[in-house]
């Protein structure tokens, strides 16, 4: 028994180095193309769905799994350029909805579990009167989110706009995300509050 698990989970295994080695390869002749910029040996797996390819830069060795949906909403006669950057060694698991409609910046060496949310915007809801179609409901004005360098977002949580997570920070599961976290933090819950710090100076967590 013990063999079979072992031979078939090797077996998986190869599966998937050789789905993710075909991935690769469609990843760099088609999106190398259509995206902004695409780093060596990212891979962008299928089901997608990707607007505005253009806009969205994607680093070296990087990986967004399956049923991503990156939705970058462009407005040039807003006076900016909307973009979605993602680092360097960053992984995404499955599920992730992006929506970015100003800057959406993930640094290197970042990693999202799965079915997470990161939203640089918001449906206006004013004047409760008149209101059109939620989708053409958007801000006028310039929104980010920016997720620093090694920091980790735990399953299930939602990044909401204009928020800054510091770099090394772990994000727990099912989190929601209203304000700035600092660098080296651990944060959890919904409103994400810090649970824990690093001391650099005794270098441990209290
Ligand atoms: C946030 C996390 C890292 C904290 O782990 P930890 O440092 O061991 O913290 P503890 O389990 O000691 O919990 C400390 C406190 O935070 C609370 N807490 C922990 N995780 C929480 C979460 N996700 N949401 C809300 N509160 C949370 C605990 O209830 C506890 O509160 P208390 O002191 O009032 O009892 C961890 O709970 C977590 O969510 N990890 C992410 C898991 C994940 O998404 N994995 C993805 C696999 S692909």
């Amino acid at each position: 028994l013990n063999q079979w698990l072992l031979d078939t989970s090797a077996a998986r295994n190869k599966d998937f180095v050789l789905k993710r080695f075909c991935r690769m390869l469609l990843t760099q002749t088609y999106w190398r193309l259509r995206l902004g910029a695409l780093g060596q040996n990212s891979v962008l797996f299928k089901p997608l769905i990707i607007r505005s390819p253009g806009r969205i830069e994607i680093g070296n060795h990087s990986q967004i799994r399956d049923f991503a949906r990156l939705e970058v909403i462009h407005r040039p006669h807003l006076g900016w350029n909307a973009s979605l950057r993602i680092g360097n060694r960053v992984t995404i698991e499955q599920g992730i909805h992006v929506v970015c409609q100003g800057t959406v910046t993930i640094a290197d060496d970042v990693a999202v579990a799965p079915y997470c949310a990161i939203v640089d915007t918001f449906h206006p809801h004013d004047p409760p009167d008149r209101l059109p179609r939620i989708g053409d409901r958007l801000p006028t004005e310039h929104t980010f989110v920016s997720i620093g360098e090694g920091t980790f977002i735990g399953m299930y949580s939602i990044v909401l706009p204009n928020v800054r997570i510091g770099k090394g920070c772990v994000i727990g599961a099912g989190s929601v995300v209203t304000r700035d976290v600092p660098d080296y933090t651990v944060a959890a819950g919904s409103p994400a509050k810090v649970i824990s710090s690093f001391n650099a100076d005794t270098r441990t967590w209290s």
